[in-house]
């Protein structure tokens, strides 16, 4: 009987769980062209390769965001600029990091479960052209180790449009 070494994921570091996840993402885009739908299986790969509580795009669409593709729990669905951490996101064209959302002043609560987060630009002509908000329901989950990977990431997207 042949036997099976499993490794438990569990035991990864968030570094080699990026590092394990990043070439799944690369592989999953190459060949397809379609921008929505390399952007929804990115979110989903993040969703559950990170088991994070929500991740999503939000779209700024004239004087807005607009919710794009997620996984999560229902999110609202328009945010102003420079409103919530996604439209100071926008509005700074850099990536935020909230260790304690109801610190944050004007944090937008989608979710009273959500209780860190990270929001980063993606650029396209010089100018934000949507955001990837991610969620976590534990406070300070995110570092400046998610922030390398998760631009790693938004540079990618950004190739994809
Ligand atoms: N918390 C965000 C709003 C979006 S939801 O988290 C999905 C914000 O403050 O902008």
């Amino acid at each position: 009987m042949s036997e099976t070494v499993n490794i438990p994921l569990n035991i990864l570091t968030k570094e080699e769980k990026y590092k394990c996840l990043i070439p799944q993402i690369n592989a999953l885009v190459e060949g397809e062209k379609d921008f929505i739908a390399n952007l929804s299986n990115i979110i989903a790969a993040l969703k559950y390769g990170m088991n994070f509580f929500w991740v999503g795009v939000y779209f700024v669409k004239d004087d807005k965001l607009v919710l794009g593709p997620f996984q999560g729990p229902v999110a609202c669905t328009r945010i102003a600029y420079g409103k919530g951490v996604c439209g100071a996101c926008w509005k700074e064209s850099k990536t935020i990091i909230v260790g304690n959302v109801d610190k944050f002043p004007g944090h937008i609560a989608c979710s009273s479960e959500s209780k860190s987060e990270i929001v980063l630009p993606i650029i396209k002509d010089d100018k934000v052209a949507l955001v990837l908000d991610i969620d976590s329901d534990r406070l300070n989950t995110f570092d400046s180790i998610d922030q390398y990977f998760l631009e790693e990431i938004t540079h990618l997207i950004e190739t994809l449009f």
